[in-house]
């Protein structure tokens, strides 16, 4: 099958979070299969372009009643099978992409030109497969800044020879939808009535993922709980409708984890490999974790540590708020250190330094660092993650599979991989709570770290169990297949 991927983030080029991640090792695990599958994304200005190939030729895109050249470039993906690699197009306009940012920088988070961007890169979408003479069964679009794509593919440009294509939209955050002022309407090129056909209206505003949602043959989020909790109000930010009224045609798929990436045996950020068969390696982990984030040097102290984007859905304010977060307590009331590495909200950052400051036992990180992030999984005993709401979660599974038991929220993808402790029969993968309060959070640190200190054959078994889970994306590679047939299926009825 031929799959493109239109995405404004895929690792290693571009990445904010989880979504640069799934879409570069699903799109492995698809050509694994056979399938034929590209990648097209902008061209920041942070990736090079001495290290890409150059397609011969500018390439327009009518947009708002004129046309933008653009320039294209192509190389293939690190770590995409040999006979059969997925190419990545790099989408070059300077006027949109050549600054610093995807979506923004921290003095303006949402780039004010952000709907004329992205409008701009869904129609290149379309024009790439025209200049290519390559045309996909299959338009795979991933969250808000790609969600136009769905929309031109029903309105207009579903002809010729992309007459039998299909759109699938994965919504990784619901939390972010990419909505306007209608003014910025008229870069689409689309007339007033497929204003409102599309999805495209939210109280006046123009919103991007409700029209992606509306127009899209196929739906799906990543993890079937989250996929769930969505169709509710309490979960739905606003869109809850949209989805239940799409139920049929929406669904729950989980990511899985690049193994070659995020392995225990093989990884490279670690002093030495383990296994479930031999865990010394794990041992050194924390040693070195220890030593890297100057916390001294107790083995039998258990370390809980954090990797995570700073806002709001991850749960920062119940942790670290400056008046009733419960990080200060629970790193003066208990016997344990704590290791963190993030960065986001500016308020949080600061208060996490300031914590750092009058605590001995917590270290923080503010920054990004592909390799702390390695040795902060490996050397941890407990991971935290006590989420807003996690449509998936990909930090969870890397502690799994690298025995360290994780402290989530009952909640998103958190449910589908976790499996809460219980003491009665010592089985269980992961320690979890149900409301987002400091206190709640604070008691379940709590009983982590007794589980640690009293009862440590549980604690040693619920290691192992963790490690021996499979969350290979082989698994949704299949399920995203099932996906695309059903949606090819649909249209075929339908046509
Ligand atoms: P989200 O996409 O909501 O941020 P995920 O758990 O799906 O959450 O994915 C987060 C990804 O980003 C993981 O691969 C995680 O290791 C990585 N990450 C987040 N913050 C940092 C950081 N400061 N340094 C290194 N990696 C980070
Ligand atoms: C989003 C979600 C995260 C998910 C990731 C990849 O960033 O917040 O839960 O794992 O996308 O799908």
């Amino acid at each position: 099958m031929k799959i493109l991927m239109a995405t404004t983030e895929a690792v290693p080029f571009a990445k904010t979070g989880g979504l640069a991640d799934a879409v570069s090792a699903l799109s492995i695990a698809l050509a694994q299969e056979g399938h034929e599958v590209r990648i097209i994304i902008p061209r920041y200005y942070s990736i090079n372009r001495d290290t890409l190939g150059h397609l011969a030729g500018a390439m327009g895109v009518h947009i708002g009643g004129r046309e933008e050249w653009s320039a294209v470039y192509t190389k293939e993906l690190p770590g995409s099978p040999k006979k059969n690699p997925v190419r990545v197009y790099f989408i070059d306009h300077e006027q949109f992409f050549g600054r610093d940012g995807i979506y923004g920088v921290p003095a303006e988070p949402d780039f004010m030109d952000n709907p004329r961007r992205f409008t701009f890169f869904a129609r290149a979408v379309f024009q790439l497969c025209r200049k290519l003479g390559w045309y996909p069964e299959v338009l795979h679009a991933h969250d808000w800044p790609s969600a136009l794509v769905p929309v031109f593919l029903k309105y207009g440009e579903r002809t010729e020879e992309l007459a039998k294509t299909v759109s699938v939209l994965t919504v990784h955050n619901l939390g972010y939808q990419g909505i306007y002022h209608k003014d910025n309407y008229y870069y689409t090129n689309l007339d007033w009535q497929v204003f409102y056909e599309a999805g495209f209206d939210d109280w006046n505003m123009m919103n991007l993922l409700k029209a992606g949602i509306t127009s899209a043959d196929k739906i799906n989020t990543v993890s079937p709980n989250y996929a769930l909790e969505t169709q509710t109000q309490a979960y739905g930010f606003r869109l809850d409708g949209v989805l239940r009224y799409r139920s049929a045609d929406y669904r729950g798929i989980l990511n899985g984890i690049d193994t070659r990436v995020w392995n225990p045996k093989t990884d490279r950020y670690i002093p030495q490999p383990y296994s479930v068969k031999d865990m010394t390696g794990k041992i050194t982990a924390k040693e070195a974790l220890q030593k890297e984030f100057k916390l001294p040097l107790e083995p039998h102290v258990p370390i809980i540590g954090m990797v995570t984007r700073l806002t709001e859905q991850k749960g920062v304010g119940e942790l670290f708020g400056p008046a009733y977060g419960s990080a200060w307590s629970i790193c003066q009331d208990l016997r344990l250190q704590m290791v963190l590495l993030g960065s986001g909200d500016p308020w949080c950052e600061n208060e996490i330094k300031n914590l750092s400051y009058r605590l001995a036992n917590f270290k923080a990180r503010i920054g990004y660092s592909e390799a702390e992030s390695h040795l902060i999984e490996a050397g941890s005993d407990l991971f935290l993650m006590p989420s807003r709401y996690e449509p998936c979660g990909l930090n969870q599974m890397y502690s799994l599979s690298y025995g360290t038991l994780p402290i989530v929220r009952n909640t998103g993808g958190l449910v589908d991989t976790v499996t809460n402790y219980n003491p009665d029969t010592g089985k269980g993968t992961g320690f979890m709570f149900n409301d987002l309060t400091p206190q709640a959070i604070y008691d379940t640190v709590k009983w982590a770290v007794d589980t640690y200190y009293n009862r440590r054959s549980h604690f040693e078994a619920m290691r192992l169990a963790g490690m021996k889970q499979n969350f290979s994306w082989k698994k949704s590679a299949k399920q995203y297949l099932a996906l695309y047939e059903a949606a090819l299926a649909k249209a075929a009825t339908a046509g």
